[in-house]
């Protein structure tokens, strides 16, 4: 039968009964349906390549098992759960009071007047630098401003630099058809790369995309790390003189404000400021505020970059709403009311994540073939489970427990490490949680002593 547009629809609620059916090979299923709807429709050839988000896919299907009646503790997202982890009370007020005030109509295209007097304020408070409202576009959260950032600076061809694993860089190169230079990040340097990693690439690189804290490590760089990268870009960009394309950094820093007991958070600018001229910052309430469905983000970084940004952006028409620019604005001139937000908030954060390292760092010391990086920082905790096969097919179907592999961070040689959320975990979870984990692991793993590591 010819195949009609309602047609490829069916197909794929047949394919979404597959992934329920089949609890291993989710990404795959993901790529059969992209090429099975494809070969039906003729698009562009961005949308002939183009695959949908990996950990979306993976998450969503977690899901869909917890929709069907499965009990799973649920560790994948990067998102919160709104009854545990709700946005600060004074920030849903305010929006909706904007709602009742009526600000629905546009906003202006590189975000209101007041919130970017706002922010470059915020900024001025919490990093210490000198942003005016000229220098900062505001969008539908972190990913329009992302997407912006590397719509102006890459060409297709063009070199990027990005770490894996790291957070949808590997999609963003994809939109833009650029050349991707992966740099694969060691635990030894928990996971963040450093300047000696990325100089051997950096000769003809347009872009250098890092985040810190990082997604998904939730570990941080430190200001001496961070400062060998800038001076290499600065020095790199001296060497092109005028009239060359230049080298930026993309400077994601959404989970700045969830920094752990005594990490500092460290950026581009406040370690060397000669980086100023191509450094771009993007931020968003979204991880910082557990607002990730309020949809505000800001970026900031030399005028004319941000200026071309906000020209991309205006045909994308990716804008945060009005109410809830009006309402962001109101609650971050209130520093007590978003340190009166922050504190319990991290403190809630940080001891599931405190809870959960301790217990896997008894394990190994029991013997079984696990480790944990210390959480410094976010939602996450970077974890090493050494037992024979798909580690997380054996979680998930054996203890219900649902992590993320590293593998859809785009990391190809930690095939070992997961990334474990706490956004949606509640505290009495963890306890059973653990126990079932521990259990897999003895019916699973040689003893660590015995194992040979698997890493490439
Ligand atoms: C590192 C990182 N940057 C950006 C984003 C996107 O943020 P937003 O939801 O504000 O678009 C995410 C979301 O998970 C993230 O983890």
């Amino acid at each position: 039968m010819p195949q009609k547009r309602g047609s490829i629809e069916k197909n794929s609620v047949i394919l979404c009964i597959q992934w329920r059916q089949n609890r291993l090979n989710i990404t795959l299923h993901c790529t059969f349906y992209m090429q099975h709807s494809t070969s039906q429709l003729k698009l562009s050839q961005l949308a002939a390549s183009i695959p949908g988000s990996a950990i979306l896919a993976f998450s969503n299907a977690v899901k869909e098992r917890i929709r069907n009646g499965e009990k799973i503790y649920n560790l994948t997202v990067g998102d919160f759960d709104p009854s545990v982890f709700p946005i600060p009370r004074v920030l849903e007020e305010a929006i909706i009071d904007a709602y009742r005030n009526r600000q629905t109509n546009y906003p202006l295209a590189e975000g209101n007047a007041d919130l970017r007097e706002t922010l470059s304020s915020f900024i001025a408070d919490v990093q210490g630098l000198c942003y005016p409202a000229s220098d900062i576009l505001v969008a539908a959260g972190g990913r329009p401003l992302i997407y912006a950032a590397y719509q102006v600076i890459v060409d297709p061809g063009d070199k990027v630099i990005y770490p894996v694993p790291s957070w949808n860089n590997n999609y963003y190169v994809q939109l833009t058809k650029g050349h991707h230079c992966r740099i694969e990040t060691r635990p030894e340097h928990h996971f963040m790369p450093v300047a000696e990693e990325i100089a051997p690439h950096i000769s003809d690189a347009v872009l250098l995309a890092l985040c810190s804290p990082q997604n998904p490590t939730g570990t941080c760089y430190t200001a001496d790390q961070l400062k060998d990268v800038c001076r290499l870009v600065v020095k790199e960009n001296e060497r092109r003189g005028p009239g060359k394309k230049k080298l930026y950094i993309l400077y994601d820093q959404i989970y700045h404000l969830l920094t752990h007991q005594q990490t500092e958070h460290a950026d581009p600018v406040s370690v060397f400021p000669r980086v100023k001229p191509y450094c771009i910052y993007v931020d968003a309430i979204s991880k910082g505020f557990a607002a990730t469905g309020v949809r505000v983000g800001w970026g900031y970084g030399p005028e004319p970059v941000i200026a071309k940004m906000k020209a991309v952006l205006s045909h994308v028409g990716a804008w945060a709403p009005m109410a809830e620019q009006k309402a962001v604005a109101s609650f971050l001139q209130s520093r007590d009311a978003v340190k009166q937000f922050l504190d319990p908030f991290k403190k809630e954060l940080f001891d599931r994540l405190q809870q959960i390292y301790n217990a896997i760092r008894l394990f190994k010391r029991e013997g079984l073939p696990v480790d944990a990086i210390a959480p410094q920082a976010s939602i996450y905790l970077t974890v090493k489970i050494d037992i024979p096969g798909d580690a997380s097919a054996l979680l998930l179907n054996g203890a219900g427990i649902a992590l993320l592999p590293f593998s859809v961070f785009g990391a190809t040689k930690s095939k070992k490490w997961y990334r474990l959320s706490v956004g949606t975990c509640r505290k009495e979870a963890i306890s059973p949680m653990l126990r079932a984990f521990k259990k897999i692991l003895q019916e699973n793993g040689e003893p660590a002593h015995h194992s040979r590591s698997r890493e490439a």
